[in-house]
């Protein structure tokens, strides 16, 4: 195990990644987190992140100092440089120049960081303050044009710092440097895969549930669905799924979900069908944030309504991922964010949280779904919001609507499967403007509806690009539709980006 320990920097992410990559288990903790604890965590070694702050600022966030005492090696990384060097009674100064952006270093031979290397390094840098006096027993292991102490280390104590920034690709060795501190100066071994992480994330819910009692909100997201099956295969009968269908789902997807669950996997899933009750909330309305709200409220009262019909739990299980917690703040991890699995829980719910995922990225999640035997379709499966088709219909949604869009949305995905674009298209579906037009069916004039095709390529969501289909895809998606679907005799293609439009419609 490696710890970092965040102190808000852009790249802690990266930093977690890149040690993962190399085989390298390793988990992202508060600087706040005490010395004490961290011992017990038994980490072979410890990372201070970067962070925006100043070691010199009121509030300047502060390692516990027996962190120090540990005999754990520590490498720190840009504002965790100038931390250790600032609380080891060392300097740390403003500099007159921000160095910014790309920077040659230049290395003295005795660095144990670069071993194997050449001395000069091309780096990337991005800081204002730097280090100008060398805390007691360290040496200078570096030095570039604006900072005199580009990178320093305390061999004895296994104490070693880089101003600039190893884990983002700008710094061309940085890759190679995480390598030399994990498996030369901490001993780390290399051999973390997710075959290990599913057997040690068993044994840890056994360990935290005992022969207590867990509830998880099922939604047939992956990462949901991934925590169900850990979950289950750790405690079995003790874990309860529950999965609410709210009537807003794609064609198909509750029996599968269904299928899956109770079926393959033979756990203990309760379907609580409440179509009628969240559709007669949404009679009558039109906005966007109205419906969203509405949905968003429902899926709360419906899951207390029914989690307490279904007598005590302990436990709630959430697919929280990493991700969720880095942005929310490290300090606050443990609250329940509204838009997440489970449809935005709130915090006063009275259980304590089994979290099994929340050290993954969203591709780890589905490496460990495919390691588990989940399907291929659960695995893969397209980002779907939690409002459902609800914010595909524009403007008020009825059943007759909500039809339109289920068929038009599975004839979709059926041809793109087809053509193969299914991997490579980020998120693809059908929306029903609240439209009609002029057709002309046979010899019969037509006054129908139009469905949106919506297609876009991303790796996040935060922005995205309209996808390229084939002409000749879209052509038998637009033709199919016309003829399949009841009550359609238009197809459009939306060729936004995002921004300035965004995915969903509403
Ligand atoms: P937008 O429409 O904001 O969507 O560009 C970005 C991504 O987020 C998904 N989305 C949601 N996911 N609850 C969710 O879990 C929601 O309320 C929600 N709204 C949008 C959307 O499908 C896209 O992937």
């Amino acid at each position: 195990l490696i710890l970092v320990l965040d102190f808000g920097g852009q790249y802690n992410q990266l930093i977690a990644r890149r040690i993962r990559d190399l085989g390298v288990y390793c988990e992202l903790v508060s600087y706040k987190t005490s010395a004490e604890k961290i011992a017990a965590m038994n980490p072979r070694g410890i990372i201070f992140s970067g962070g925006p702050a100043s070691v010199y600022s009121e509030h300047a966030p502060l390692v516990d100092e027996g962190i120090y005492e540990l005999g754990i090696p520590i490498l720190g990384i840009c504002y965790g440089m100038q931390m250790m060097a600032h609380q080891l009674k060392g300097r740390v100064e403003r500099a007159d120049k921000r160095e910014y952006g790309k920077a040659v270093v230049e290395f003295a031979p005795h660095s144990q960081l670069t071993q194997g290397m050449d001395s000069q390094q091309q780096v990337w840098m991005s800081h204002s303050d730097r280090v100008t006096e060398l805390p007691e027993g360290f040496i200078i292991d570096a030095r570039s044009e604006h900072a005199p102490v580009a990178a320093m280390s305390d061999p004895k104590r296994k104490f070693y710092a880089v101003q600039f920034h190893p884990e983002v690709q700008h710094t061309a060795n940085g890759h190679e440097m995480l390598k030399n501190f994990l498996f030369n100066i901490c001993g780390c071994k290399g051999n973390w895969t997710m075959g290990t992480f599913i057997e040690d994330t068993i044994q840890e819910i056994r360990r935290q549930v005992g022969d207590r009692k867990v509830l998880c909100a099922l939604s047939g997201g992956v990462d949901s669905s991934v925590v169900a099956v850990l979950v289950h295969k750790a405690i079995g009968e003790q874990l309860t799924c529950m999965f609410i269908d709210h009537g807003l789902l794609r064609k198909g997807e509750a029996e599968s979900v269904m299928e899956t669950f109770a079926g393959k996997f033979d756990m203990n899933v309760i379907k609580i069908d409440a179509s009628e009750r969240f559709l007669s909330k949404l009679r009558g309305v039109e906005d966007p944030e109205q419906k969203r709200k509405i949905i968003g409220n429902e899926f709360v009262y419906c899951f207390q309504e029914e989690s307490a019909k279904l007598g005590q739990f302990d436990f709630l299980a959430q697919g929280t991922l990493y991700t969720d917690i880095i942005e929310s703040g490290t300090d606050t991890a443990q609250t329940i964010k509204s838009h997440h699995n489970v449809g935005g829980l709130p915090e006063d719910i009275q259980f304590e949280l089994v979290e099994p995922l929340k050290a993954l990225f969203k591709d780890e999640v589905r490496k460990v779904g495919e390691e588990l035997g989940l399907p291929h379709e659960i695995v893969w499966r397209q980002p779907f919001p939690g409002p459902g088709l609800a914010i595909r219909v524009i403007g008020e949604v009825t059943e007759d609507k909500l039809k339109i869009v289920r068929e038009s949305d599975a004839i979709l995905r059926e041809e793109i499967a087809k053509a193969g674009l299914d991997r490579e298209i980020w998120q693809y579906f059908t929306t029903l403007p609240n439209m009609k037009s002029v057709g002309v069916m046979g010899d019969e004039r037509t006054y129908s509806y139009t469905v949106g095709i919506r297609a876009v390529t991303s790796i996040d969501g935060m922005t995205a690009d309209w996808a390229r289909i084939p002409w000749d895809v879209l052509e038998r998606i637009s033709i199919r539709i016309v003829n399949e679907v009841d009550n359609v005799n238009r197809v459009v293609y939306d060729i936004t980006s995002k921004p300035p439009a965004t995915i969903e419609w509403e």
